[in-house]
């Protein structure tokens, strides 16, 4: 089975692209590296000794893409590309909506003349009505707050669309949590550009002593401690719920939605203590106010996905952050070259 990764070097994607190839799947990467890097994807090869076909592309370019179509027998697209800042997509929503929204219907226009029908999406969990019922199942209440939600929920309805249109498309949305942590080898993790928008990589960061202290985003929720609660996966049990989904595609037609999550919710102090822990630094911070259009507390239902994909998250919330250090340990700068930092430090 030859599968088509987009957005494969991104966070998510290299963690999945190496589940994938060690899984003995076929694996071709399109990436416009916006986000990203191309040292991740030679980082993959490394861990499992496998190739990839790599198209340095913007999938909004369909004359490219298509040309992706024809070189390749193309079995399922996983479709990671896309742009995630919350904060970001309120100052630039059209960027998102176009990125997001026209790229998919660039994929599958492109999918659909080649014959390719079965589709993987990534979705979140930001596409639920902020409500304070919890844990959140698959039927609960859209209704995304900012422009990066709205996009996905666009995309979701879209899909739903395709699928009444023709009924051999086979979709499959995962709406994922809060995914965090790194490959166990220490040489896949999360590398965000400047400083970071989310916990995890905020929290390494100050670890390894590049930023003085983290802000805690309020600490008067109805919460066990007053921060806020949030369902924490395991990048790698996030990957193996794509392959789950990936061999169960055919299986039941139509649209298929699932929550990824652990079904447990952690707060933002709970965290920093299982980061101390794991890092055997100190984590300093401070309380200030509560950022703008979050909620107290978000965890997911995941009885679904159990069932139906049998699939189940393994890794607790200390193996997340020991993977998550051991990344930020070995890679204090990413995924620069070591030459690159040398002549940094020169200066
Ligand atoms: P990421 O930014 O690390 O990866 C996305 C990749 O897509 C990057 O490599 C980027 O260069 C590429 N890309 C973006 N636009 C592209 C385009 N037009 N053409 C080609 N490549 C393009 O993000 P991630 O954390 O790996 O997230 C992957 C997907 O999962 C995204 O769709 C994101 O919205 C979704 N998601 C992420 C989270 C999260 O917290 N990380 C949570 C829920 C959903
Ligand atoms: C987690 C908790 C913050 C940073 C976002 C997107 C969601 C999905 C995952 C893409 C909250 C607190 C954070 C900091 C803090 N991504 N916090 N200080 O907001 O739950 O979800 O990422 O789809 O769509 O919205 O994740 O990591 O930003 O925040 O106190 O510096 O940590 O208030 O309680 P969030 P997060």
């Amino acid at each position: 089975m030859a599968i088509l990764v987009t957005g494969g070097a991104g966070y998510i994607g290299t963690h999945t692209c190496v589940e994938l190839l060690q899984s003995g799947y076929e694996v071709i990467v399109v990436d416009n590296f916006s986000n990203s890097k191309p040292e991740s994807l030679k980082r993959v090869t490394e861990i499992t000794g496998k190739e990839m076909k790599i198209y340095h592309l913007d999938i909004l370019n369909e004359t490219e893409l298509n040309e992706v179509f024809i070189e390749n027998k193309i079995d399922a697209v996983i479709h990671f590309a896309g742009l995630k800042s919350v904060g970001e997509s309120t100052l630039i929503p059209l960027k998102y909506y176009e990125n997001n929204i026209v790229g998919t219907v660039q994929l599958c226009n492109t999918m659909r003349r080649h014959g390719v029908k079965n589709l993987v999406f990534s979705s979140s969990a930001t596409v639920y009505q902020p409500i304070v019922k919890v844990p959140i199942d698959e039927t609960a209440t859209l209704g995304p707050i900012n422009p990066y939600g709205r996009s996905k929920m666009v995309i979701e309805e879209m899909l739903h669309d395709l699928v009444d249109s023709d009924p051999s498309w086979h979709v499959t949305i995962l709406r994922y949590f809060n995914p965090i942590g790194a490959h166990e080898s220490g040489s896949i993790g999360e590398d965000p550009i400047g400083i970071p928008n989310n916990l995890l990589p905020y929290i390494s960061q100050v670890a390894i002593g590049k930023i003085n202290q983290l802000h805690v985003f309020g600490n008067d929720y109805p919460t066990i401690d007053g921060t806020g609660v949030r369902d924490y996966i395991h990048v790698v049990d996030l990957a193996k719920g794509h392959l789950s989904a990936l061999e169960r595609i055919q299986a039941v037609p139509g649209v298929n939605i699932y929550n990824l999550g652990t079904g447990k919710g952690y707060s933002v102090l709970q965290v920093i203590n299982a980061f101390q822990r794991a890092s055997e630094k100190s984590i300093p911070y401070k309380i200030v106010d509560r950022r703008q259009g979050d909620v107290a507390v978000c965890f997911a239902d995941t009885t679904k996905a159990k069932k139906q994909l049998d699939w189940q998250a393994t890794r607790n919330i200390d193996d997340m952050c020991t993977d998550a250090w051991r990344w930020q340990q070995q890679n204090p700068f990413g995924y620069v070259d070591v030459k690159e930092t040398t002549i940094a430090s020169h200066h």
